[in-house]
C-alpha cells in the first residue's frame, strides 16, 4: 500500500471539509441510497440500550440515527471541528443526552478505551480508507475495544465501483496529469498524487477487505455495496426521486441487489457488518 498515513493532513482536510461532509449524504439520488443502506444495518444490528463507539462520526448523520435507536454514544473523530460539529447538531436536535463523550482520536490507536468495553462499533465513511498500511492496527482495535458478540459495521471507499462511477473524470485526469498516474491509481487503489486532488485515501476491493477481515476475531455477517443502480444515470435516478412508489421500489431493489456476492464492489463504498467471535 503506497497511501502514507498522514494524521496531521487528514486533521486539517476534515477541520477545513467542515459542514459539507454533514450535506455528502443528501444531495442527490445517489447519496440518498448511500445513507439508507448505512441506515439499514445500523437498523438491523443496534440495540436500544447499546453502548456504540462510534469512530470518525463527522458531523453525525449516524450519531442522530445511533441516538434514535436508543444507543449510548461515544464520538470519536480526528478533527475537533468535525466533533465540534457533531456536538451542535445533536443539540441542535435536542439529543446530547445520547452521547457519553467527544473524543479527539484516532482509529489506529484506541488506547483510550478498555477491552470488550462497548457493544457495538461503527466506523462509517471511510476512516480505514485513510490509515494506509496501519489497517489491520485499527482492525485489531477494533475488535479490541468491542466485546464478544458485538457487531463491528464499517464502510470503506471501493475502487472498483467508484472508477466505473468517475470514468469520464479519469479520462479527462489521465490527459491532464499522464495516464501513469491514472493507471497507478486503477492497479493499486492508491489515491495518491496529483490525481488525488488533495484527498489521499486507499479504495478497496472486496477480496482485499474481506482477507484484512478473516485476520480478525470476527465473522462477516453481511456486505454490501453502498449503490449499484443509481450509478448509472442521473436522468432516471431523477425520475424515480418524484415519485415515491418508485423511489421506495428502488430502495429495495438497492437493498438486494447491492448485497448479491457480484455487486460488493461496485459501489463507491463498501459496507461490511461483523460480529466479534
Ligand atoms: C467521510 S467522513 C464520514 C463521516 C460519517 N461517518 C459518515 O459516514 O457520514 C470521515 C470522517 O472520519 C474522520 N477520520 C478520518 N480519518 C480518521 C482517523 N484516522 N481516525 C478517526 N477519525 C478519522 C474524519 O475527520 C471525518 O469526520
Amino acid at each position: 500500500m503506497e497511501v502514507q498515513y498522514d494524521a496531521e493532513y487528514l486533521k486539517r482536510y476534515y477541520d477545513a471539509y467542515g459542514m459539507k461532509e454533514w450535506y455528502r449524504l443528501e444531495r442527490n439520488a445517489e447519496a440518498k441510497v448511500s445513507f439508507f443502506l448505512h441506515q439499514h444495518y445500523l437498523l438491523q444490528h443496534i440495540q436500544r440500550g447499546y453502548r456504540v463507539l462510534e469512530i470518525g462520526a463527522g458531523p453525525g448523520r449516524f450519531t442522530l440515527e445511533l441516538a434514535a435507536l436508543g444507543a449510548k454514544i461515544v464520538v470519536l473523530d480526528i478533527s475537533p471541528e468535525q466533533l465540534r460539529l457533531n456536538k451542535r447538531k445533536m443539540e441542535q436536535e435536542a439529543q446530547l443526552h445520547a452521547v457519553e463523550q467527544w473524543v479527539e482520536g484516532d482509529v489506529t490507536d484506541l488506547s483510550a478505551f478498555s477491552a470488550a468495553e462497548f457493544d457495538a462499533v461503527v466506523c462509517y465513511g471511510g476512516p480505514l480508507s485513510y490509515v494506509g498500511a496501519a489497517a489491520p492496527k485499527a482492525l485489531t482495535e477494533m475488535f479490541r475495544v468491542v466485546r464478544a458478540d458485538g457487531p463491528v459495521l464499517l464502510s470503506v471507499m471501493s475502487l472498483l465501483g467508484t472508477t466505473r462511477r468517475y470514468m469520464p473524470s479519469i479520462v479527462e485526469l489521465a490527459f491532464q496529469y499522464g495516464l501513469d498516474q491514472v493507471d497507478r491509481v486503477t492497479r493499486t487503489g492508491d489515491l495518491i498524487g496529483a490525481v488525488a486532488q488533495n484527498h489521499h485515501c486507499h479504495m478497496f476491493r472486496w477480496a482485499e477487505l474481506r482477507q484484512l477481515l478473516t485476520q480478525q476475531p470476527c465473522e462477516i455477517i453481511a456486505a454490501s455495496a453502498s449503490g449499484f443502480l443509481v450509478l448509472q444515470d442521473p436522468d432516471a435516478n431523477q425520475i424515480a426521486e418524484n415519485n415515491l412508489d418508485l423511489w421506495e421500489k428502488l430502495l429495495q431493489w438497492e437493498l438486494f441487489y447491492c448485497s448479491q456476492p457480484g455487486a460488493i464492489d461496485c459501489g463507491t463504498h463498501i459496507i461490511a457488518v461483523t460480529r466479534k467471535l
